[in-house]
């Protein structure tokens, strides 16, 4: 069972690369796409896949700790990161050696294809177990292909019916890859070519057009493209409740109420801002108020609601979202909050740099509001992918 003996599938994603036809001032695993880099998109799709799998990370030399905490995020725990070597090749068998002896299919992916699925990971999988050999996804070639000499005279054009552009990941049967690597002679640039010249069989299956190569700047501007046009949008809720302590000050929606009765708790007691940061955190899955902070953190002890905002905001732009808009509302018979609720709207709007619109109600004397014991408030966030 997959929870005594880990997963059977490994994913070695070759991000050691200098990415020189990108021509970016850092390596291209490394590049930033549309908030998240390239590795960590990678990443995210093993994180996604239907079959258990563990990634291992090949990255270059000196950017190993920074490997090694773009897969601790996203895969919440510690993955294994190794130094890659000269040659996509040589990268690919530094992976190798530390893949897990009980796993009986390793897929090897460039970090360079961001955008590849899940799906696609899943697929590549499921074809190496039903066949026991090789699986490479691959495209059929739209083009028309032709054979030029090296000045540039057509020589001939190529029987596309035949070709398949290939890419990754591409999945072996561990043994079959490991001998294959073992046995090298020549230098491939990919894994399957390997694997065929040890006299393995391997296939087509269908790739994806979404696991194209991230090599030009050009192809960097595409995989843009398609993020911006699919990225779906994601609401979160949050809401709070504290009682009324008239001994205390009222800090409520950012702002200070002086004379009215403030809200017991362990910080200021600000309902309206502690419920918009738990819809921002539930909209980026970030679980909650009290997991992120700490309930009883003595550094939080009385701290206002643009310390959680703030941070709030800075989670779930680490996470690659942006913040669409808030709508809030406070539920409760005071204070009075219309007087005041422009001066709230654009305090909240500024510290989260987006629209935050608040909105209070009464509850018709029912309940605990009604009552005037305290005050609820109830946050919707849309944060943007
Ligand atoms: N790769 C690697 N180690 C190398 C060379 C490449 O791990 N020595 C990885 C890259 O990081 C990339 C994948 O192999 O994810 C495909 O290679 P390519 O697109 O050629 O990336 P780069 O070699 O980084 O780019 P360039 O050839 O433009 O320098
Ligand atoms: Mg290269």
């Amino acid at each position: 069972m997959d929870s005594f003996t880990g997963p059977r599938v490994a994913v070695v994603i070759v991000a050691a690369g200098s990415g020189t036809r990108l021509g970016a001032d850092l390596p291209k695993a490394f590049v930033d796409l549309q908030g998240r880099t390239l590795l960590e998109r990678s990443l995210h799709a093993v994180r996604g896949m239907r079959h258990a799998a563990e990634p291992i990370v090949v990255a270059p030399a000196d950017h190993l700790d920074e490997a090694r905490s773009i897969a601790a995020r996203v895969m919440g725990g510690e993955i294994t990161v190794v130094a890659g070597g000269s040659t996509r090749q040589a990268s690919v068998a530094e992976g190798l050696v530390v893949v897990d002896p009980a796993t009986d299919v390793v897929l090897v992916h460039d970090a360079a294809r961001a955008l590849a699925p899940s799906s696609l990971f899943d697929a590549v999988v499921d074809s190496v177990r039903e066949r026991g050999y090789g699986v490479i996804p691959g495209l059929p070639v739209s083009d028309t292909v032709k054979r030029v000499t090296d000045d540039g005279e057509v020589h001939e054009t190529v029987d596309r019916s035949s070709l398949s552009a290939v890419q990754t990941p591409q999945g072996f049967p561990r043994e079959q890859l490991l001998t294959a690597y073992a046995l090298a002679t020549s230098d491939e640039t990919d894994d399957a070519g390997l694997v065929a010249a040890a006299g393995f069989r391997v296939d087509v299956v269908p790739g994806d057009a979404h696991a194209f190569k991230v090599t030009t700047p050009w192809d960097l501007r595409r995989a843009e493209e398609l993020l911006r046009g699919s990225a779906v949008p994601r609401i979160g809720a949050g809401s709070d409740t504290h009682a009324f302590d008239p001994a205390a000050d009222l800090w409520l929606a950012g702002l200070h109420w002086p004379g009215e009765p403030g809200l017991a708790g362990h910080s200021d007691g600000d309902v309206v801002a502690h419920a918009i940061v738990d819809a921002l955190l539930s909209a980026a899955g970030l679980g909650d108020i009290g997991g992120v902070f700490g309930t009883g953190d003595p550094r939080f002890t009385g701290a206002h609601g643009e310390v959680f905002l703030t941070e709030a905001r800075r989670l779930v732009e680490e996470a690659g979202f942006r913040i669409g808009n808030v709508a809030v509302q406070l539920i409760g018979n005071r204070p009075k909050f219309s007087p005041r609720r422009r001066e709230a709207e654009e305090t909240l709007s500024e510290i989260l740099g987006a629209p935050v619109s608040v909105g209070a109600t009464t509850t018709d004397g029912l309940g605990f509001a009604g009552r005037g014991e305290g005050l609820t408030a109830q946050a919707t966030a849309l944060l943007l992918g």
